[in-house]
């Protein structure tokens, strides 16, 4: 007879559930959900290795376990502490854990610059999300902040460096993903950076999922780089079957119009990549960056985002489309536009495609 598996009763913010022994309290908590689930920059649960850089997770332990109750001492990372049997977790409900987590925004925000409106990681930024929802109004740092040029690592990747906030993710990903890494972290403290050093280029098949593992904007896209703001782009679920081994062929295309603008591996509700038969739904640089027609995909219908993203806004399925009274109101008469701005400006032709534009669009790009 196969062993039973041994389970743990956790409380935490008053809700017990039961999960098997080594679960970690974020684990536990993203089982209960909601708001129940402490942030994480820095713990991704598809790369050994990642969580307890960054300290967003922080979480009040009121009792141990059953066999010895005492509360402990300091707050703890959750993405690194393991459940015990009968443990009280205090999350949102511990005025320790806001207070601590205020001041993590704020250490983290030290050199992050707030370009947030020229950003292009803004409205899917895990540390603006943060900001909004633990962060204060102000800063007391008075000191001239960290900066960096930007550098490009390879063909498709963008590094900003000012933006990092040294979570460690993208090296885990190169490290598991790739047969060789070319970049890493220099040097150490207040002068620790991301960089490839001799500025390599970061060429293997899988490098893009770096891009998708960096909570902020320090790795971007550059085939879409000022493109388009994400909320204006309509996410769709679209599958091809790719001959990479290990490619799942899984995205997420972000659309405008007929126009693919981007393609992303498909993300779950913690913002992480999907899995698919047990296995994390990375996808190659080929689907990522060269399949940009829709015809090179099977579209399976519009990606299904959290009702507070931003990106969700406009976009809600079974949308039914209100009454046109205007022609009423006119007696009978069809409503004129006064003018097509494509008849009057050159800006934004439409017959020119954004997505076929290599780097940023540019006012010559719209020259006849
Ligand atoms: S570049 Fe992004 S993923 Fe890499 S360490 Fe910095 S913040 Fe993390
Ligand atoms: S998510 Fe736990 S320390 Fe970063």
């Amino acid at each position: 007879m196969a062993d039973e598996i041994k389970t743990f009763k956790v409380t935490i913010d008053n809700i017990t559930i039961d999960v098997p022994a080594g679960t970690t309290v974020l684990n536990a908590a993203r089982q209960i959900g909601g708001d129940v689930a402490p942030p994480a920059m820095c713990y991704y649960s598809k790369l050994q290795g990642s969580g307890g850089k960054c300290r967003t997770c922080l979480v009040e332990v009121a009792a141990g376990s059953t066999a010895d109750p005492r509360p402990m001492p300091k707050l703890v990372a959750s993405c690194r502490t393991t459940v015990m049997d009968g443990m009280i977790v205090k999350n949102i409900t511990s005025e320790k854990v806001k207070d601590a987590r205020a001041g993590v925004v704020e250490f983290l925000l030290l050199n992050h610059p707030l370009d947030c409106p020229i950003c292009d990681q803004a409205g899917e930024c895990h540390l603006q999300d943060l900001g909004y929802e633990h962060g204060k109004e102000g800063t007391r740092y008075e000191f001239p902040r960290r900066t960096f040029e930007k550098e490009d690592i390879g063909p498709y990747i963008q590094l900003h460096m000012t933006r990092c906030i040294l979570c460690y993710r993208c090296t885990y990903v190169a490290d598991q993903l790739t047969d060789k890494r070319v970049h890493g972290i220099l040097d150490r403290g207040e002068h620790a950076e991301i960089s490839t050093y001799i500025s390599k280029a970061v060429d293997n098949e899988f490098s893009g999922n770096m891009i998708d593992v960096c909570p902020v904007g320090a790795l971007t896209d550059k085939t879409f780089r000022f493109k388009n703001r994400v909320w204006f782009t309509k996410p769709v679920d679209a599958h091809r079957s790719c001959n990479t081994p290990s490619c799942c062929g899984n995205t997420t295309l972000w659309l405008r119009g007929e126009e693919v603008f981007r393609v992303t591996a498909r993300k779950d509700e913690w913002g992480e990549v999907k899995s698919y038969d047990g296995k994390p739904g990375w996808i190659c640089n080929t689907c990522r960056f060269d399949k940009k027609k829709t015809s090179d995909w099977t579209i399976e219908g519009v990606t299904k985002l959290n009702r507070h993203s931003v990106i969700s806004q406009g976009k809600y399925e079974g949308l039914v489309m209100p009454k046109e009274t205007i022609q009423e109101v006119m007696g009978g008469r069809e409503p004129k536009l006064l003018m097509n701005i494509h008849d009057e400006s050159e800006v934004n032709n439409p017959k020119i495609h954004l997505s076929e534009i290599n780097g940023p669009a540019h006012s010559e790009n719209f020259e006849n």
